[in-house]
């Protein structure tokens, strides 16, 4: 299958020559954690996940996307088959001997690094239950990798378990992907009321980095009326840049590759570099603010 071809380009990173330790401000590295998030399937997080991870590194950044989802989606649309894999986000979460650099692959992409998962992570939901603290896995996870990149994206599943109050518990922000459909707004007040009781009981830093309009046709009044809509309840969180419908963000996976090299001049690879630039001038603005 086409889709695996790239499967050679990731491989485990060089071990680095001398391991950073942690949280060393001397890396000159950002590390802030950014979780995609709607509990509502299919509107795009796993889409926006690669390609925005793909056009912050291509900015220059350091990134890592974390798969968070059982479906393996970020995997797959790296050009890495989830069911092929020894090793998984599964195992850095449970496994008190796993180093989780042993599971971080490199992409293909510069500076776009990938900690992958695939069905096991479906069990881990399971026995995370049982685990103390279950709801500060992955944050013990990423925290030690906070030094080595500028982005750590993570990529939710459709709900709003365990795994994604993990994930909003170990992020400093939350970029949701909203489609511009009639129904969009349905389901977001109870997304940001998920959102307000985790900053609350479990993560005071956590905050609303912007929500993100998908499969935007412009060709539509509907989708105007809704982009005017989602404008209206959300005013600033929303990013400036809508990402359009385009047939190019189903087929761009399918090759393993993100947007940004399957069609480099497409209005999708525009519209995500344009995002990019967006959420690297509001994480510099919130994190000034926060001094
Ligand atoms: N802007 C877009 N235009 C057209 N199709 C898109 C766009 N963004 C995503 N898609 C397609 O829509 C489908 C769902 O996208 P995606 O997998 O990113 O959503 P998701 O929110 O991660 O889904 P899930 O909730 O199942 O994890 C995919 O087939 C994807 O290729
Ligand atoms: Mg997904």
């Amino acid at each position: 299958m086409e889709q695996h071809a790239t499967t050679p380009a990731l491989q485990p990173p060089q071990p680095a020559v001398s391991p950073a330790p942690l949280f060393d401000e001397g890396t000159g590295h950002t590390g802030r954690i950014i979780a995609l998030a709607n509990q509502k399937g299919g509107v795009g997080k796993t889409t926006t996940t690669i390609n925005l991870g793909a056009a912050l590194a291509e900015l220059g950044q350091r990134v890592l996307i974390v798969d968070f989802d059982p479906q393996g989606g970020c995997a797959l649309g790296l050009g890495v088959e989830p069911s092929g894999l020894e090793v998984s986000v599964y195992n850095a979460l449970l496994d008190r001997d796993c180093d989780v650099e042993s599971v971080i692959l490199k992409t293909s992409v510069h500076g776009l690094e990938l900690l992958p998962s695939n069905i096991d992570l479906a069990a881990a939901e399971l026995m995370l239950v049982q685990e103390v603290a279950r709801e500060q896995s992955l944050m013990r996870v990423l925290a030690p990798l906070r030094s080595r990149y500028d982005f750590m994206l993570i990529d939710c599943p459709p709900s709003l378990g365990l795994l994604t109050i993990n994930a909003l518990t170990a992020a400093d922000g939350v970029i949701v992907p909203l489609e511009t459909e009639y129904y969009a707004l349905r389901g977001m007040g109870l997304l940001m009321d998920s959102i307000e009781r985790i900053r609350e009981r479990l993560n005071p830093r956590l905050h609303v980095d912007g929500i993100v309009a998908t499969m935007v046709d412009s060709r539509t009044l509907h989708s105007k009326e809704v982009l005017e809509r989602v404008r209206d309840a959300f005013g600033a969180r929303l990013f400036d840049t809508p990402i359009r419908k385009t047939v190019r963000f189903a087929e761009a996976p399918v090759a393993g590759e993100s947007i940004l090299t399957y069609a480099p001049s497409s209005t999708g690879a525009t519209a995500y570099r344009n995002l990019a630039k967006e959420v690297v001038a509001r994480v510099a603005q919130s994190q000034s603010a926060r001094g």
